[in-house]
Order: C-alpha cells, then sequence, then structure tokens
C-alpha cells in the first residue's frame, strides 16, 4: 500500500523537483499539495503548485492555500536564487482549475479526521507555518498525524540565508520551534545532508538525455539555478569562477526519505531555534536541556541519492 502523504510546499525550484520525484514515486500516495509562502509570496507559491501538478497530468491533486506570513513574524522578501517567478522562467501553462477554497490548516484538520488516526505523513518542504498554526489551533486533529519529514536547519553546517540559519527555518524560526517541540514525530532533514546530494551539470546532461518532458523541466530548473548561482558568485566576489556550480536536492532529500531512508543515516536530538532578532536568529542548536528529541538526518549516500533521482525522473513520461 503506497503512504498517504500531503506535500506542504513553497515551489520553488527545488520544491518542483520534489514534486516530480513525489509523482514519479509508487510508494507515495499524494492526497493533498498545501501551499505556504516562503521562496515567494503565497499566491505565487499556490500558482506554481497548480501549474506543476498540471504539467505533471495530475490534476487531480488538490492543491490548498495556507499561510501569507510567518506565525509571529513579518515576512522578506527573497526572489533571487529561484527567479522571479519561483520557477526559473520556465513557461508552463496555468490549469483552468482554483486551489481548493478552504485555508490549508482548516483542510489538514478535516483530511486528518476524515482517515484512521497516524495514517497521514506530512512532507515539509517550506517554513513550517502552516503546521505549527495546525498544532496550535486544531492540536486535537495535528495529534493524528503519522509524522513529519521537513526540510529545513543547519546542525553542524553553517547555514545558506546568514552564516548559521538555514531558510525554511530562519524564515518562520517561532513555528519550527512549536514543530519541534511538540508530540508528533520529526524527521528534520538539514542543509548537513541536503547540500552532499549535488547535481552537476554532466548529472543534468544525463538527465536531459534519458528522459522525457518532465525530465526536460527539471533539466531547466536545475539550469536556471546553476545559471543564478554563477551570477551571484560573480557579483559576490567580482572575480572568474573556479568552483563547478552545483544544484543541491534540498527538498527532494525530504521524498527521498520516504521511499528510501536506507540512504540516510539519523540521530535523535533535542533541538531548539534560536528567535532572539540576533545575528544567530533562525540558527537550529543542539540544546541538551530541551526534553524533546526529533530524529535528524546527519549522514547521507549521495552518489545513491542521485541515481535514485535520476532513476525516477527519466521513468515519468
Ligand atoms: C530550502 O530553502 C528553500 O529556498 C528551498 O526550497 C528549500 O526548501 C533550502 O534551504
Ligand atoms: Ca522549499
Amino acid at each position: 500500500m503506497p503512504a498517504a502523504v500531503i506535500i506542504d510546499t513553497d515551489p520553488g525550484l527545488d520544491d518542483a523537483l520534489a514534486l516530480f520525484l513525489a509523482c514519479a514515486s509508487p510508494e507515495l500516495d499524494i492526497v493533498g499539495v498545501t501551499t505556504v509562502a516562503g521562496n515567494l509570496a503565497l499566491s505565487r507559491t499556490t500558482a506554481n503548485a497548480l501549474k506543476l501538478l498540471h504539467h505533471l497530468g495530475r490534476d487531480e491533486v488538490p492543491v490548498i492555500a495556507g499561510c501569507e506570513r510567518p506565525l509571529r513574524r513579518e515576512g522578506f522578501d527573497v526572489a533571487d536564487i529561484h527567479g522571479e517567478d519561483g520557477l526559473g522562467g520556465a513557461l508552463l501553462p496555468s490549469p483552468d482549475r482554483q486551489p481548493h477554497p478552504v485555508h490549508a490548516v482548516r483542510w489538514l484538520a478535516h483530511e486528518l479526521h476524515q482517515r484512521s488516526v497516524h495514517s497521514l505523513h506530512l512532507l515539509a518542504l517550506g517554513p513550517l507555518t502552516n503546521v505549527a498554526h495546525l498544532i496550535e489551533s486544531r492540536p486535537d486533529a495535528a495529534k493524528r498525524l503519522g509524522g513529519i519529514i521537513a526540510m529545513g536547519g543547519a546542525v553542524r553546517e553553517a547555514g545558506n540565508v546568514t552564516k548559521f540559519a538555514e531558510f525554511n527555518i530562519a524564515t518562520d524560526p517561532e513555528a519550527a520551534n512549536v514543530v519541534f517541540g511538540w508530540q508528533i514525530p520529526v524527521t528534520l532533514v538539514p542543509l548537513d545532508v541536503t547540500r552532499k546530494v549535488l547535481a552537476s551539470r554532466e548529472w543534468n546532461a544525463t538527465l536531459l538525455g534519458r528522459g522525457g518532458k518532465i525530465a526536460r523541466t527539471a533539466n531547466g530548473l536545475i539550469e536556471a539555478y546553476l545559471r543564478n548561482l554563477v551570477a551571484r558568485r560573480a557579483a559576490k566576489e567580482g572575480s572568474p569562477q573556479t568552483l563547478e556550480p552545483k544544484f543541491p536536492m534540498h527538498d527532494p532529500c525530504v521524498v527521498l526519505h520516504a521511499i528510501d531512508p536506507s540512504l540516510f543515516r539519523a540521530e535523535s536530538l533535542a533541538l531548539r531555534v534560536i528567535t532572539d532578532g540576533s545575528e544567530r536568529d533562525g540558527a537550529t542548536v543542539i540544546d541538551r536541556y530541551a526534553e524533546n528529541r526529533i530524529e535528524v538526518l546527519t549522514q547521507v549516500d549521495g552518489d545513491r541519492a542521485l541515481a535514485l533521482i535520476l532513476e525516477r525522473l527519466t521513468a515519468l513520461p
């Protein structure tokens, strides 16, 4: 039986690849896609989710818009590495349909009560705002989740938005603390592993050579990221580049863990997110006094992970 999952996302280039990978994986039954503000404003992440599912021929999967801003603070504007539209300029047509007409948190609560307890899992690819909101406003429903696999954090690694913090956690640190401190099993997929699943231009060329329409789109998304990365580095360093640009498979790692956890090693850690507005705001730190432990992925077999992504994406039409 495929596992029933809801994908909570803010597409986003790597979110798009994660959606492709999930749709290519018979181990998963995608019950719905909830959207959150993160890489871009909510209206854009929702429109992108609709376009991506349409492109995949999966218009039957409901798309439900969630929170427009972080739990207790203002959002910040980040349209950069994902391009203005969040899909690196990929010209994907919009479907006729609209998002489901209720708020994602309400829809999640309803869905959780409809299904048997602990049978539904959440794959969280963006800031944890929707999940924290569900926990705070509908704990009765949140308790019914089987677990959450969430991309976020940098445990023994430098951050990617600041020296200390990773984007998804830094965007809504209070939400992350709510989720990490609660009673649902959480598996965190931090930069410590996602930075080890790196697609090179050569890998991307193989994807294009072996695959069909979806692989072609995925190839374009990766290429857009690599171009932005090169431009960013050039602007920063103002000098010619020597480092080969690579695409970190942040969000696809969440899906990989859902379909083949043997790719990863995990540690049980008590994590706390810094929310004090200092330069370390948004950092995920190990707190040996915190009571609640979560599962944190700390190692990955990068080659095997990339091979599985390639196999799955090239099997799509
Ligand atoms: C995370 O931040 C976003 O930009 C990506 O989509 C991913 O979810 C990586 O830090
Ligand atoms: Ca994301």
